[in-house]
């Protein structure tokens, strides 16, 4: 166990990961009790990785198709816009902080839309075996450690009050390279997920944060075709790029209000989006210090994920 995580909750190690408590009660129940159908999609992805933007992907992706497939039109561009009514993490929500957070029983939603579109933070082999072995498709999201610390860093110290310090970027970085974060180690939980992609590609999606920032048209169609919901032209895609766009949504009344399952503000899953913004907050000798663990972790695994 740590005590007081960056200055916030205990962190408790369970089977290689670090959980928060009532998250890894949580995930313990869902590896037991969550029953994954052969049409359900679950969403799996470290905290700061780019989440958000995928959940809000991945249910424009399904609707806009749905709408067009229901409708039996060509078009489906004056379909209601459920991004614009709704917080991206109502939509899919998470299975150990919402569905089977112990904190949070009496809140659960029923997931009665076909199909059922789900969320996790936890590493592949916390799954459960319906998850795992059944025909339900995962899709996974990585980014670049240097550029999920500092977001991750960002995202705790927005929970501290104006007249509070900051939690010391030197101390994070420490914390971080040793694996201890929320379902870190960030390497461990990249290649359980990356591994099995490789051996099971139908079954498991993994993309990359920055192919997506890079190449949003191309990522973007190969995530809908994975879902089994292909685009019928470049209009579609762009569209779906464009309402997922992180200036449209952090310009939202419904993401600027209000707090997330985490207890932090909304807005704070919303920042810079940008690429590389480690250069802004991390040394040479922190940046080279990540990057060898990424070259023994990956290369070790026979991975090009991320390393220089
Ligand atoms: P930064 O802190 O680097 O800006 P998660 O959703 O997994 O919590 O990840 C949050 C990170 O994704 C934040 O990164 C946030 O700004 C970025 N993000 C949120 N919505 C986005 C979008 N629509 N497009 C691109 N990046 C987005």
């Amino acid at each position: 166990r740590v005590e007081k995580w960056w200055g916030r909750f205990d962190l408790y190690k369970y089977d290689g990961f670090w959980y928060r408590l009532d998250l890894l009660e949580g995930a313990i129940a869902a590896k037991s009790n969550f029953q994954a159908q052969d049409d359900d999609v679950l969403l799996s992805s470290l905290p700061k990785s780019g989440t958000t933007w995928l959940k809000s992907l991945m249910v424009s992706i399904m609707d806009n198709h749905a709408a067009r497939t229901f409708n039996n039109i060509n078009d489906a561009k004056d379909q209601y816009d459920l991004l614009e009514e709704n917080f991206p993490h109502d939509l899919i929500p998470c299975m150990e902080s919402r569905i089977f957070n112990p904190l949070r029983a009496s809140e659960n939603p029923t997931l009665k839309a076909q199909p059922r579109l789900h969320h996790t933070h936890v590493p592949y082999s916390m799954l459960s075996e319906s998850a795992k072995n059944s025909g339900c498709k995962i899709v996974y999201i990585a980014r670049d450690p240097k550029d999920v610390l500092v977001s991750l860093w960002y995202f705790v110290n927005s929970a501290k009050k104006p007249e509070e310090e900051p939690y010391p970027m030197e101390d994070a970085f420490d914390s971080f390279c040793k694996g201890v974060h929320a379902f870190g180690p960030f390497h461990d939980h990249v290649l359980g997920y990356w591994k099995e992609s490789l051996a099971r590609p139908d079954k498991i999606l993994c993309l990359r944060y920055e192919d997506m920032k890079m190449n949003p048209r191309g990522e973007v169609t190969k995530l809908a075709s994975f879902l089994g919901r292909p685009f019928i032209n470049d209009d579609e895609v762009d569209r779906i790029i464009s309402r997922c766009s992180l200036e449209r949504l952090k310009g939202m009344q419904v993401n600027k209000e209000g707090r997330a399952d985490s207890g932090l503000p909304k807005s704070s899953f919303f920042r810079r989006g940008v690429v590389g913004d480690w250069k802004n907050h991390l040394t040479p000798e922190m940046k080279e210090r990540l990057d060898e663990i990424a070259r023994k972790k990956f290369q070790g695994a026979g991975l090009d994920i991320y390393y220089p």
